[in-house]
């Protein structure tokens, strides 16, 4: 797995005012709109292009759009959703998957409750889109899931991981070849008992769209 820590003073901003717990739920939208935009960047530096031809006012020349197949965007219900508009103003030819997972609180195991994918995603390339990286055992689901489609290029995007999610992540990925990328706003310190990243910024489901 190649992780990548965007280091940036734009999104060390951002994130402190989305971990800040007076933050109210617009703002918190915003920034990670906000943030998935930044990071996006950095997750698709390889995205696959194809050259072509065309002219300027001036006169011709070559360039690049995106290859065919289009990347597949996949947000991880429900948290997984405040990112993915930000993500779609950077992509916004690519499609939309969905994966709904939940972790069970107490054994904090993930277990998928719907999804929407195309049954073959051979040569596409997976954006996979998850605030937090706590634990690991939801991307790490969610990235076997792919993979057993046929996805063979996966990156994940996530704005805060917990050096424990990042450490069983990898090892649940590594006979994925080639190997994954994580993209991330910050790496934290730690998981708490309840598997909440500290000092992390909560439940960001729930401070995306309430308490339900
Ligand atoms: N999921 C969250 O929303 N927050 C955490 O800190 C960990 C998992």
């Amino acid at each position: 797995m190649r992780v990548h820590v965007a280091d940036h003073p734009l999104i060390a901003h951002k994130l402190t005012y989305l971990r800040d717990k007076r933050t109210d739920t617009p703002t918190f939208r915003r920034l990670a709109d906000e943030l998935v935009t930044l990071l996006a960047y950095e997750a698709t530096r390889e995205v696959r292009v194809t050259p072509f031809d065309i002219e300027t006012p001036v006169g011709p020349t070559s360039g690049i759009h995106l290859a065919t197949p289009k990347p597949l965007v996949v947000p991880i219900l429900r948290a997984g959703l405040g990112m993915l508009d930000g993500m779609m103003r950077m992509l916004p030819t690519a499609e939309v998957g969905f994966v709904g997972m939940v972790r069970n609180e107490k054994t904090l195991e993930a277990t998928t409750y719907a999804n929407r994918l195309p049954d073959d995603l051979a040569n596409r390339q997976c954006y996979v889109l998850d605030p937090m990286l706590a634990t690991g055992g939801t991307l790490a689901a969610a990235v076997h899931y792919l993979v057993d489609r046929g996805a063979d290029d996966i990156t994940a995007i996530t704005l805060l991981c917990a050096p424990e999610g990042i450490a069983l992540l990898e090892e649940k990925v590594a006979d994925v070849q080639p190997p994954i990328r994580l993209v991330t706003g910050a790496v934290d310190e730690r998981l708490n008992d309840q598997g909440y990243i500290v000092p992390g910024l909560g439940d960001a489901g729930d401070r995306l769209y309430g308490v339900v």
